[in-house]
């Protein structure tokens, strides 16, 4: 660990007291100057350390979102190991795309993202200390394309299953995977495969999840104000981002890894069912083709959304280019 980890923890365990600067040099064997260095440093990232003259230093609660914040609280069994932290990005899908070096189970996280991606080429608006933003890199070594986009759903769950065990409330789903409160959205996923161009063969499935923490209403685009919301808005729970993204890790790793996907996918599926809020409503189902209405009937044994159009017919519907419209309630 680096003398500004150790620096850091010395002052995480010093239960509320005044750390000194000559302390913290003696137990560190480094000189005074060093200590004061990276006490900069640390503030820098964000720690609220505040100095009292020839006193001491004291660490006081400080949402830092790190690769040190976020691996002091995971308990994964493989995902995550390899983790990648940005203060700003462009896009943690974008980096995890153009690097080729990445293991399987790597996770890139960012505290902002300046060109955030959503679905359907949309932007995701990514500001700094309002989410948590991440992408998790897979290489499964034989999968069927029809259960990636189950792949989609298991983060969607994960997600759901996150801020249920930090806030208490358990969030609803809109298929395919935009997770609501109060039928407000508050996460985007984004997954994204790569193809090998000869054999056909997946390279890589990159899993991007964008989970609105702290915003206010007032934060979001107008275009958006009505339908947008954060954990915060919804329940009032304000909980440190680091441990939103070690739980979504942890969460993914259960159904993923544990759960040894896609041997669970049967199971896996009445939970995600378990989750959607809009089963027997009227929606509009967008295409680029066309719009109709439809009510929203099942989902079937591939993940895919089955509806009844307005003449009768049950059609399933794929992931791909359609998106759901709801009513206002
Ligand atoms: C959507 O709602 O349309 C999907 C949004 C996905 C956003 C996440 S944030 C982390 C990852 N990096 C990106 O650029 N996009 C995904």
């Amino acid at each position: 660990m680096t003398t500004k980890y150790q620096i850091l923890q010395l002052l995480e365990q010093s239960g509320g007291r005044l750390l000194s600067g000559g302390e913290i040099a003696e137990r560190l064997s480094i000189s005074r100057t060093a200590v004061w260095k990276q006490i900069s440093a640390l503030q820098q990232e964000g720690y609220q350390i505040t100095a009292e003259p020839s006193k001491g230093y004291l660490l006081k609660d400080s949402e830092v979102i790190s690769a040190y914040e976020i691996q002091k609280r995971l308990q994964t069994h493989t995902l995550g190991h390899d983790l990648r932290y940005f203060p700003v990005i462009d896009s943690t899908n974008t980096y995890a795309k153009n690097t080729p070096d990445l293991p399987d189970g790597a996770v890139v996280v960012a505290s902002q993202q300046t060109n955030g991606i959503g679905r359907l080429s949309r932007k995701f608006y990514s500001p700094e200390k309002a989410g948590v933003y991440l992408s998790i890199l897979l290489r499964p070594h034989m999968i069927a394309m029809a259960d990636i986009s189950t792949i989609t759903l298991l983060a969607a769950v994960a997600v759901v299953d996150t801020v249920e065990q930090l806030t208490g409330v358990r969030p609803q789903i809109k298929w395919t995977n935009d997770v609501y409160m109060n039928r407000r959205k508050i996460c985007g996923i984004l997954t994204e495969a790569s193809i090998e161009g000869e054999s056909g063969m997946i390279q890589s499935i990159i899993v991007g999840i964008g989970i609105n923490l702290y915003q206010s209403y007032e934060d979001f685009d107008p275009s958006i104000r009505d339908i947008a919301g954060s954990v915060l808005t919804e329940t009032g729970k304000r909980i440190h981002p680091a441990d939103y993204a070690a739980a979504l890790i942890k969460n993914f790793e259960k159904y993923y890894v544990d759960g040894q996907f896609p041997k669970n996918k049967k199971e896996f599926l009445k939970i995600y069912r378990d989750a959607l809020f809009f089963l027997g409503e009227t929606v509009q189902v967008v295409s680029f083709k066309e719009t109709y209405p439809a009510v929203a009937v099942d989902i079937n044994e591939q993940g895919e959304l089955v509806v009844r159009r307005e003449d009768g017919c049950l059609v399933a519907l794929n992931s791909g280019e359609i998106s759901l419209k709801l009513q206002r309630k």
